[in-house]
């Protein structure tokens, strides 16, 4: 593959990045993480560990099968956080079937290009969306750390409709 090379009077992380086979796109989702954030009224939250050891946590807002927002936590390299960031313009305004049929190919084609050794990366943006839609179709699950009766206003959406309640 060939490298993309940095542009014109691009400085620092932007330029590390593109000489290592990141687009202008991806480095772009990489540097302003426009869906990187935690939702407070989110109707599925859920968290996927990475075989990297890398974390997702995946929000997404439901309204009649219909994604109306989404957004991503990301623990994790440039490329996991790209892929999540594309991830979610794929599939806001879309229904869950759409969500669960998205695959690294899709997300691929809208970074354009991430270095060879990253693909496994966009796999984990993709296995944390479709475990939230599973999820959020089997009755939601509580995330680590959330406590059935809690008052945290985090936005939990399990409250009483736990599908494997913590010990
Ligand atoms: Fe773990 Fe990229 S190396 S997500």
């Amino acid at each position: 593959m060939s490298q993309i090379m940095s542009q014109p009077g691009e400085t620092g992380e932007a330029a590390m990045l593109a000489e290592t086979g990141y687009s202008q796109t991806a480095i772009k989702y990489y540097l302003e993480k426009p869906n990187m954030r935690a939702m407070a009224d989110a109707d599925q939250v859920s968290e996927f560990l990475g075989s990297c050891g890398d974390t997702m946590k995946v929000f997404l807002k439901i309204d009649n099968d219909v994604i109306t927002d989404a957004s991503y936590q990301v623990l994790g390299c440039p490329g996991a956080i790209s892929a999540a960031m594309a991830a979610v313009d794929l599939i806001k305004g879309k229904d869950l079937d759409f969500a669960k049929s998205l695959n690294d190919g899709d997300i691929f084609k809208v970074l354009v290009a991430i270095p060879v050794k990253k693909h496994h990366c966009i796999q984990l943006a993709v296995k944390a969306l479709h475990k939230a839609v599973d999820e959020y179709r089997e009755g939601g699950v509580v995330p680590d750390g959330c406590e059935t009766d809690c008052d945290c206003k985090q936005g939990c959406p399990s409250k009483g409709i736990l599908s494997s309640p913590k010990k």
